[in-house]
């Protein structure tokens, strides 16, 4: 399985330090580690999980930051490869990113993750299940996890069979508490999918739209997840994953 980081986006809710680069090199502080950008974390999660070959999309403005960054991965033990995505060309979105991977995933099943996002657990069960079985059917999966604060994510609908039913992203009043969480496995025939989907309201082309679609043809898969995850899209989120990983 190949892997797919998407690290591009305005990172405006990071403001100042935004202003001169993106989050995802903002710096976690962990007695452990010492000073690691934010995008190391996604990295060993798919590290971790089995997944070697990553492509990483990244927006003009900072993608020398990003390479100066990582380079080729080495010294974190995996292979990397570099897109654009331009973020003055409308519409942006999480799925208009992930239609960038297309080449580099070409006819294997992929892993995407948001850069932003932290995982305490790792998937190569999960991994292996979805390439021995439901990529063969061309499912896709979600992982999702109770929060507190669920208006702040795709939130899943769940019915009386435990199968989720529909995904609403940013809800005003959300119906549960299951966030969305940022990894997602899909087999290449979602890029039939993507030249369908609409900008939503925001001007986003939606990655809870391309994963309704699944819900629609009841081929989505959910997994709930059981260790800690944040993402660090906010001050607030990063100073608490910051603690949790320094707990
Ligand atoms: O963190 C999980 C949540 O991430 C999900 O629950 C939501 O369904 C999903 O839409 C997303 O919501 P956010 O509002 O948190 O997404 P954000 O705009 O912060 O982008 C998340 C990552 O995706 C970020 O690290 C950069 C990348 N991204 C985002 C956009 C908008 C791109 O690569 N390109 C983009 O155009």
């Amino acid at each position: 399985m190949k892997g797919v980081i998407l690290a591009g986006g305005f990172g405006t809710r990071l403001a100042p330090f935004t202003n001169a680069t993106c989050k995802h090199l903002a710096p976690v502080y962990s007695k452990d580690k010492g000073a690691v950008p934010i995008i190391h974390y996604p990295i060993n999660t798919l590290k971790k999980s089995g997944i070697e070959e990553i492509l990483i999309i990244t927006s003009r403005d900072h993608c020398g930051h990003m390479v100066q960054t990582l380079g080729d991965g080495k010294d974190l033990n995996v292979n990397l490869t570099y897109k654009i995505q331009e973020m003055d060309r409308s519409p942006t979105g999480i799925a208009q990113a992930l239609k960038l991977s297309e080449v580099f995933v070409c006819q294997e099943n992929f892993a995407v993750i948001l850069g932003d996002n932290f995982f305490e657990d790792s998937f190569e069960k999960e991994i292996k299940e979805f390439e021995d079985y439901w990529s063969l059917a061309n499912k896709a999966a979600i992982f999702i996890k109770g929060v507190t604060d669920p208006e702040r994510f795709g939130v899943a609908e769940i019915d009386v069979q435990g199968v989720v039913s529909n995904i609403v992203e940013k809800p005003k009043v959300p119906k549960t508490n299951w966030a969305v969480t940022g990894l997602y496995f899909y087999t290449p025939a979602v890029f039939e999918i993507l030249p369908s989907l609409k900008p939503s309201n925001r001007g986003e082309l939606e990655i809870t739209d391309v994963n309704n679609y699944y819900v629609k043809s009841k081929n989505l898969l959910s997994y709930k997840l059981k260790g800690f995850w944040h993402d660090m899209g906010t001050v607030n989120s990063m100073i608490e994953t910051q603690n949790y990983i320094n707990s």
